[in-house]
């Protein structure tokens, strides 16, 4: 097992530089199924959730091979396989996979993806819009399975934005037979960024960033080579660690259009920032301001930067409440801060958190990606020493945070214990 220990209030300064998008890359790798020529993602980030999709892929004789920071994925070799119900339920980005097999050989079967501490997780709206493109899809004993001779376009609208749904609809449809239509469809970045990857194997999808996407099925699509975006999450994480410990640091690798909800919020909060192309100095070294924060779908502020800005604003003078609409679990991390002093009163979806002096450093646990991240800019700027526990959620979704903290001055070490 592994820990991260930080010692808390010292001042950050330098350069970071952000990795590629993890929910990208997830995407896309399962996207190379589509083809049965090689794939190669450039600069991907090795992450652990990155290596789980690969064996996922490697369940269905797919060849990945990771070369420093490019993976090429050779899928001439696919065979009809279903994915270890242990791969499914320890990463739920797996069930992606649903949507390509079945495009590719017109059945699947796949275990139901558990739910994990951020929610139930459910999929209905993807089988909604894999039915809706003709597939049979039926449940039980705690798998999904699914067959389409073959996939006709259709119309389809989400009760929700959901970014694995509108993902697997997409991959589904872009070589149905005809046009279809995803209405309320997911607008993350991410999901433009697999429309571009699809558009680049031929694919023909339009709308891919807004409400409403277009696919043109086609007959086939060829294989590609594809950088894909920066991390706006990871980024917006180093930009939070700026402003709780009251630093100057420069974000190397942004996209301002990305990461406009988090800017918007922390200027709100009196962050001073300076944007040059891609990269963004975030001077947080200023008497911060209490706010409010609600979570929402993309345009708007990001459901996985709630807890990174939990820590911070409790450490701001005042009242702030943060309202999380998108995973109803999701304040997991407001029992681990309580231990480190924070004043955080849960009530349902809404978190009322009363700015404290100071954390102080406290031994606490990971409870999910996000949430470790969390604790340890927490303890960047807390009282003494923070040990966070559970650290392999932390490595599903940042590279090396340890390091890239380290090398922006913090004192921080990774433990094997
Ligand atoms: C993606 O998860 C991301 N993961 C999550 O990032 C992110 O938090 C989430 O989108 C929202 O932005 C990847 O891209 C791999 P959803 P996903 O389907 O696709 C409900 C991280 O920290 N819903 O948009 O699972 C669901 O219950 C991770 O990097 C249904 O009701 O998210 C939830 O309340 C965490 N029915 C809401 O939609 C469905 O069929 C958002 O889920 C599907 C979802």
């Amino acid at each position: 097992m592994e820990k991260i220990v930080v010692k808390g209030g010292i001042n950050l300064s330098g350069r970071v530089y952000v990795s590629s998008a993890k929910n990208s890359v997830l995407p896309i790798i399962v996207a190379s199924i589509l083809s049965d020529e090689k794939c190669v993602i450039e600069n991907a980030p090795m992450l652990e959730d990155v290596f789980v999709i690969g064996d996922v892929l490697k369940s269905v004789s797919a060849n990945i091979n990771i070369n420093n920071s490019s993976i090429t994925i050779d899928t001439s070799n696919l065979k009809y396989g279903e994915p270890s119900s242990e791969l499914v339920r320890k990463m739920r980005a797996s069930f992606l996979v649903m949507g390509p097999m079945i495009a590719r050989f017109g059945k699947f079967k796949i275990s139901l993806p558990g739910g994990c501490n951020i929610g139930t997780r459910p999929i209905d709206l993807h089988l909604k819009g894999l039915t809706a493109l003709g597939a049979e899809v039926s449940i039980g004993h705690g798998y999904v399975e699914a067959s389409a001779n073959r996939l006709i376009g259709n119309k389809i609208y989400l009760d929700f934005p959901s970014v694995g749904a509108t993902e697997n609809i997409m991959m589904a449809a872009v070589m149905a037979e005809g046009e279809t239509i995803i209405e309320n469809s997911a607008a993350e970045p991410e999901i433009e960024d697999l429309a571009s990857f699809l558009n680049s194997m031929g694919g023909i999808i339009t709308g891919a960033g807004t409400d409403t996407i277009k696919i043109m099925g086609v007959k086939s699509l060829k294989g590609t080579t594809h950088r894909p975006i920066f991390d706006r999450i990871e980024a917006g994480t180093y930009m939070a660690a700026a402003a709780i410990t009251r630093s100057k640091i420069e974000v190397c690798g942004i996209n301002e259009e990305h990461l406009k909800p988090v800017i918007a919020k922390l200027t709100e909060m009196g962050v001073s920032m300076e944007i040059n192309g891609d990269n963004i100095i975030v001077d947080g070294n200023c008497a911060l301001k209490p706010v409010d924060i609600k979570t929402m779908p993309y345009p708007g502020f990001p459901t996985d930067m709630q807890a990174q800005m939990m820590s911070l604003l409790c450490g701001v003078k005042g009242t702030s409440i943060i309202t999380e609409t998108v995973f109803e679990n999701r304040f997991m991390h407001a029992q681990e801060l309580k231990r480190m002093g924070a004043n955080i009163k849960i009530d349902g979806r809404s978190a009322v958190i009363e700015g404290v002096e100071k954390l102080s450093g406290s031994e606490v646990k990971a409870t999910d990606l996000r949430a470790g991240a969390a604790l340890i800019i927490a303890g960047l700027a807390a009282e003494g020493i923070t040990e966070i526990s559970d650290i392999y959620h932390v490595d599903r979704g940042y590279v090396n945070i340890e390091k890239k903290l380290k090398g922006l001055g913090a004192d921080i070490e990774r433990i094997k214990y």
